[in-house]
């Protein structure tokens, strides 16, 4: 028989779980300084993998408000990177099936940002980047996604929005990035997010059922 559980507090993270989306579209309103500083402990309180970490501080926020001085070169460094790795995706295509027969939406995606910027940077109330200390075994960018995972439920219990903002992944040998947010390059990976109130409410994303995806094997 089940054991009894917490009817409300299954309840809750079910009603969290549920609600968070993510969020393309962020209205003109900040949120306080405090209601980030919930979401970055969220964050921390994720899982990290104690033995490939060395530093007391092996994860590390920086947070980027919309009006910082840091912005528009923020954007210009995003805007680079991805003309560049479109470029270099491109050439891959000539000589490698798998990314010839996989990149065609992505790299879509990443033209538009090389030729027009990251959509949303320096218009969402803040960007976060999360740093996450190199180690062996390399588990790092999975610590990095319990981490962001946990932001994003908060944010999502906090009423807030959150957007994932992968190509942050590709700045942690971005020696003018790594500089401009303090962390000293090659010892950390970097993902990132924009967070602030939603100004849009998204339809809900097609899943697969849970029978189509689901074998026990008994
Ligand atoms: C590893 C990973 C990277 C993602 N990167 C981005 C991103 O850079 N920009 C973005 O807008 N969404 C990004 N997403 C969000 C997905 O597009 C989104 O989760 C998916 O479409 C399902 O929608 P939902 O988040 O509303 O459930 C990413 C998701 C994952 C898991």
């Amino acid at each position: 028989m089940d054991l009894p559980v917490d009817v409300d507090c299954n309840l809750m993270i079910d009603r969290v779980i549920e609600s968070r989306r993510s969020i393309r579209k962020f209205k003109q309103e900040a949120p306080s300084k405090e209601l980030i500083e919930q979401i970055l402990q969220a964050g921390l309180q994720a899982p990290y993998a104690s033995a490939s970490v060395s530093r007391e501080d092996f994860r590390r926020f920086i947070v980027i408000p919309r009006e910082s001085k840091a912005t528009p070169q923020i954007a210009a460094i995003l805007k680079c990177k991805a003309e560049v790795w479109s470029k270099q995706m491109e050439l891959q295509m000539h000589h490698d099936e798998f990314t010839k027969l996989h990149a065609g939406p992505f790299l879509e995606r990443l033209k538009l940002m090389g030729e027009h910027g990251v959509p949303n940077m320096g218009k969402a109330p803040y960007y976060v980047v999360v740093a996450e200390q190199r180690g062996i075994p390399p588990v790092e960018h999975l610590s990095l996604a319990h981490c962001l995972q946990n932001m994003w439920l908060k944010a999502a219990a906090l009423g807030l929005g959150l957007q994932l903002l992968s190509l942050t992944q590709q700045l942690d040998t971005d020696k003018e990035f790594c500089d401009l947010i303090k962390i000293p390059i090659g010892e950390f990976v970097l993902d990132g997010c924009l967070i602030g109130y939603p100004d849009m409410k998204p339809p809900i994303p097609k899943r697969p059922s849970l029978d189509q995806v689901t074998e026990w094997i008994n």
